[in-house]
Order: structure tokens, then sequence, then C-alpha cells
């Protein structure tokens, strides 16, 4: 018996992540057992449950006289939930924007409770998610001064606006309101700079950009003109109005942003039945049980009047932040998804690779590698390589091999006998395609990143309370996943630019099992101290040194477990592996995301996201980052910097 049996069962209120992968891909529960226990008790890690595990497990392999193994050598802050942010002695969080601030000298100032959509159009958007800098001048690794590209995923309109509440929201919403949630959601661009070790944004830059749900997104790659992309507004199926729940994202090489849309089934409203692609919007959850009111306000929210519009949400968007006109572009080649992050990466072959996943239970770790090659002078050929290329879905098998399965039109059962006539078919139906494929099923992908130093990907599994004792897998170890864990994936080639993104074939290793070890179905480095483990791990980045940091998004999990949400690092090889070691904690009822260091390690970028979710406007449970008894609390991006003026960690 593992002692997987013993985990104690727990689920989590999340609406946005029912499951909706109607399929049994998953291995042999005995494999999968077999394989994880083996493999923690290789390195003597986790998996015993033992009372005064922690003091077991500091000193027992320590290199340094505190216990602590790591290389990072900062002071670990307490567990525990605050109404106010808390972080690491010796560093300073200042404010760099929050939610309303202006983006230009013109625009409006912030007036709490009175936003309006065209205020909102040119002020910071709500629910920042995803972080990108890139350095000005272009091309440069300057740390300095540099575009701050930044996700608003989602609103919470109860605490934007007095009046309103979870449970009347939908009813009770203006169409004001509703066009303000609009203009807030999407993504900002703003030029900033540091003085000295303060950070501003430049308010007059001719950088500074919003996308909203309303700006003209051009459609690109396999889907662009495809029938079931045309609507009454756009009989070409070519252009679409705005983009919607952009989580995560990432930055190209050709210092473009990728951003990615999410959980776009929870903007429609309506019939979804006569629809005919009624079939398809069961996988990816349009239900036409929304979670906004747009659909009152707004015709083609609506399904029974505009039933390809959701298939025109779900994609990855690229926005070139250096000509503020240029369209965003729906890249339709990276497939259609729940998508959370598009971390890419020049291979050694010049092949770019973009790593992918679908945040939903039970969905699907992607890979697309471009079929031209990255040219480093020519910016314009660049900005074409996403329209082409081979999207593959992988498969974890329980030996440690990973296979990319292409979705490629005409091979396989991706052909006309299952209903696919053409590759924008196969792309607009991602998720049935990897079904057929038989690909495996995650306890929820969220955020994918590259380690600059050895090439290796990980890949951060944020929870699946739903995943039973008979469906655990050696990629998905444990039932009832209410803590979530991180997958390492170990390109082909060998270490740094030899590792080959492109390959059929990778191996895998389990990184790390999050949770409270007490729990006994852990597995983190040994020195892993009691204000060290973590649950729900949701973006990552890693630092100039090539150490992983981690951003944990609890949700409703965050009071059972008695600890907030907070960002952790880590080694990722070495005696410091896997000890997570906790460095910031967000204030009360918000989640952790977007970390991006500066080139120099000397900033690190951090979004505050929704503080305050659960509660509304005229009650706040918190009233971060002013404090003011007339300001609701604001979603906000932070700069974080060492008070000695070191690198962030150190
Ligand atoms: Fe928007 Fe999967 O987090
Ligand atoms: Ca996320
Ligand atoms: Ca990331
Ligand atoms: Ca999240």
């Amino acid at each position: 018996m593992t002692s997987i049996d013993r985990y104690p069962p727990m689920t989590i209120p999340d609406a946005d992540d029912v499951g909706s992968n109607p399929t049994d891909n998953s291995p042999l529960i005995e494999i999968a057992a077999r394989r994880y226990s083996r493999r923690a008790a290789l390195r003597g890690l986790g998996l015993t449950g033992a009372a005064g595990l922690f003091t077991g497990l500091l000193g027992a392999r320590s290199a340094k006289a505190d216990g602590n193994p790591s290389t990072l050598t900062f002071e670990e802050i307490e567990q525990g939930i605050d109404d106010g942010l808390r972080l690491a002695k010796g560093y300073r969080a200042d404010v760099l924007i929050r939610w309303g601030d202006k983006l230009n000298p013109n625009a409006p100032a912030f007036e709490a409770g009175k936003s309006t959509a065209a205020g909102q159009a040119v002020q910071f958007g709500y629910n920042n998610d995803f972080i990108g800098f890139i350095s000005l001048p272009v091309g440069s690794n300057a740390s300095d001064h540099g575009l701050l590209c930044v996700n608003h995923e989602y609103t919470n309109i109860e605490l934007m606006f007095p009046g309103l509440a979870e449970d009347d929201k939908l009813d009770k919403a203006t169409a004001d309101q509703v066009a303000t949630e609009m203009e807030a959601h999407g993504h900002s661009i703003l030029e900033i700079k540091r003085t000295g070790d303060k950070w501003a944004v430049v308010e007059d830059s001719p950088y500074n950009r919003r996308v909203t749900a309303t700006t003209l997104i051009s459609i690109t790659g396999p889907a662009a003109g495809s029938d079931r992309l045309k609507t009454s507004a756009d009989t070409s199926g070519m252009s679409v109005k705005g983009m919607v729940n952009n989580c995560s994202g990432g930055i190209t090489p050709w210092g473009t942003v990728l951003t990615c849309e999410e959980n776009f089934n929870n903007y429609f409203g309506g019939d979804p039945s006569a629809a005919p692609d009624a079939a398809s919007f069961k996988r990816y959850g349009v239900k036409g049980e929304p979670e906004y009111a747009w659909w009152k306000h707004e015709a083609r929210f609506d399904l029974s009047k505009e039933p390809n519009e959701p298939n025109r949400f779900g994609w990855v968007v690229e926005i070139d932040p250096f000509d503020p006109k240029s369209p965003p572009m729906k890249r339709t080649a990276l497939g259609r998804l729940k998508h959370e992050a598009a971390t890419s990466v020049v291979d050694k072959s010049g092949h770019v690779v973009v790593y992918l996943g679908d945040d939903e239970r039970f969905d699907y770790l992607y890979r697309f590698v471009s079929k031209g090659t990255y040219s480093a002078g020519d910016r314009k050929a660049n900005l074409g390589l996403l329209d082409d290329g081979t999207l593959s879905v992988a498969k974890f098998d329980p030996d440690g091999k990973l296979h990319w399965l292409p979705l490629t039109y005409g091979e396989g059962p991706l052909t006309e006998a299952n209903g696919f006539k053409s590759q924008a078919d196969v792309v607009i139906e991602t998720r049935r395609s990897a079904d057929l494929l038989g690909a495996t099923p995650m306890d929820r992908p969220e955020d994918v990143e590259t380690d600059p130093v050895t090439g290796r990907v990980y890949v951060v599994l944020t929870n699946n309370s739903k995943r039973g004792y008979n469906q655990i897998d050696a990629a998905n170890p444990r039932a009832d996943n209410a803590a979530g864990h991180i997958v390492e994936l170990i390109p082909a080639g060998g270490d740094g630019k030899d590792a080959d993104h492109t390959a059929a074939e990778y191996k895998w290793d389990m990184f790390l099992v999050a949770g409270n070890p007490l729990w006994g179905t852990t597995m983190y480095g040994k020195g892993t101290s009691k204000n060290g483990w973590l649950a729900c791990p949701d973006n990552v980045a890693f630092d100039p040194k090539g150490r992983l940091w981690i951003a944990t998004d609890q949700g409703g999990t965050q009071k059972k477990f008695g600890i907030g949400d907070g960002l952790y690092g880590t080694d990722v090889s070495g005696d410091g592996r896997a000890v997570t070691r906790k460095f910031v904690a967000m204030p009360r009822d918000a989640e952790t995301c977007g970390p991006c260091f500066t080139p120099d390690g000397k900033t690190l970028f951090i979004a505050v996201q929704h503080p305050g979710e659960g509660s509304v406007f005229a009650e706040p449970t918190t009233r971060w980052p002013d404090f003011d008894p007339n300001l609701p609390p604001r979603p906000a991006v932070i700069a974080i910097v060492k008070e000695d003026g070191g690198e962030i960690g150190s």
C-alpha cells in the first residue's frame, strides 16, 4: 500500500474548473503508484507522514549551519493570512500601478465606484495576471527601462461598483457597468523607468496602450476564414472584437507578447442547444451559464443570436508592443483551449517552440513547433512564425518517457470519419482532437516555464480535487489532489542550448508534490521548513540564475490550509532542489500572479490579483493597497527590490 491512500479527501469550490473531458485516457493505478513511490523513495523524500517531519528534514543533508541547503539565502517569512502584503526582511515592495490608474496624461483620475467605459479604456485594467518585461532600447538587456506588458484576466464587478453582490450582480449590472467591465479586461502595455531604486510609469509614453474586450483583433493561422468563425458582424471570419479572460502568457524572442484567453466560456449566455457546434461547446463548458451580464447588453455574447461567437475565443493572442497601432493577432495555429500560458524558446534548430497548458481538470499539455525558423535580424519574418507549424499534445508514460502526439489534419484519427475537414477543424476542436489521440489528462496545467540554464521545462499542475483513486497515473499521482504538483520535462539532446525542444520524445520526472508535508503525500527537497511548503502552484518564473519562483493560487482552500497565497523560491538542482522558501505573502483573498524579473535579477514584479475577492464594495475584506476607507481594494502590480541593491533572493 502506498501513502497515497492516506491523503485526506478535500474538495475545492472552484467554478472555473469543473472538468469536461469525457474520455478515460489514464494508465493503470498500480503502475503509477509504483513509479511515484519508487522515485520518491530514491530521493528519500516525503511520503512519510510522520509527526515532527520538519525537524526530521531539517539538517538531514544540509549544506549550511542554519539548515538551509538552498542558494536562496533570504530569511523566510512566516506562513499565515494577513490584510496586507508581507515580504522577506531587507526587501521593499512599492506599488507601481493599480487598477484605474491613468495610462496617459489626459486619462481621467480613478474615482471610487464611478468608473466609466471611456475612462477605463485609458486606465490600467482590473485583475492583473501575467507580467512580461521587455528592455528598452529594443534588443538591450536594460534593467532600468522597459515595457511592462500586463494581462487583465477578469473583473469583480461587486468590488468595482457599490450595490452589487455575487448573487445579484447578473440581474443588477447596468449597461454602463458592463461596458466598463469590457474595458477593464484585456491587456495593458506601459513604459516604465527606474530612477535610483524607484520604478515609475512614463505617463506620456507613446507605447502606453490598452487592448480590451472591444479592440478589433485579426484572426490568423489555419482557422482564419473558417465558416465556423463567421458571424453577422464578421462575415469573413477574419477579425473579432476583443479578447477575454487573458490569464497568463509569454514574451517571444522577437519582443512581442503572447496573451492567453482562458475561461472564455463564462461570458456567453442564452441557449447553446441549437448552435451548430453544440457538441463542441460541451467539451469547452459553453453552457449558457455566464458569470457576467454581458450577453444581456451585447448580442454577440448571446448564444441564441450568435452561435459561432464562442469559436472566436479561446486563442493565444500576439501583440506587438512596439507598434501601438498594429492590430493584435489571434494565432489559431496554437490551438483553442482554456489557455493558461505560452512560453516560447528558440530551439537549437532555429524552430520556435511554444509550450501551452489547458487549465481545466483532466485537460492537457501542448507544444507548438514552428515550421519556419527564427531570424535574429528579421523581426517582420518572425512575426509570422506562429501561423504555421505543428501542434502536439503530451502523453506521459509511467516509465518516465513523454511522447508528443501531433494534432495534424489527415493523420491518425483526425480525418473526415471523425468530422474533421481541415486543420481549421482540428484547431477549433483542439480538445476533442487531443482526446482522440489518447493524451494524458492532467491536474489543471497552469504555467509552463523553461529553465534558461538547463533547458528543462517545468509544468505546473495547480490541483484537481476530482481525480479519483482509480484515475491516478504516474504524472498525476495523487487522488483528490487539492494542492497540486510540478512535473519536470527533460528534452532530448542535453542541457541548455543543446536541448532538443522539437524531439518527439522527452523524459520526465516529478519535481515537487505540494501541500502540507504532514499529510504524508507530498514531495519536497530535504530542508524545507515549516514556512516553506506551498499549495496550488500557478504562475512560475525563473530568475537569471536559473532558480524557480512559484506563485500560488489556492482559491477557496486558502482558509482551509491556513496559509495565504504567496511566492516561493527554490533551486531546481543541487542540495536545494525543491526546497521551497516563502518570500512574499499576498494580502487577504488575493492570489499571486505574473512573477517577472528584470534581466539583472534585481527587480521582481508581481501582480496582486483580486484582493478582497468574495466580499463587496461597501465592506471589503481588505482595502489593500491604499487602506483608505473611501477606496475599495485595487488589484495592482508591485515592484520588489532589495534594500541594499542586491539580487532578489540572494
Ligand atoms: Fe487564470 Fe488558470 O488561472
Ligand atoms: Ca493562472
Ligand atoms: Ca511564467
Ligand atoms: Ca489563477
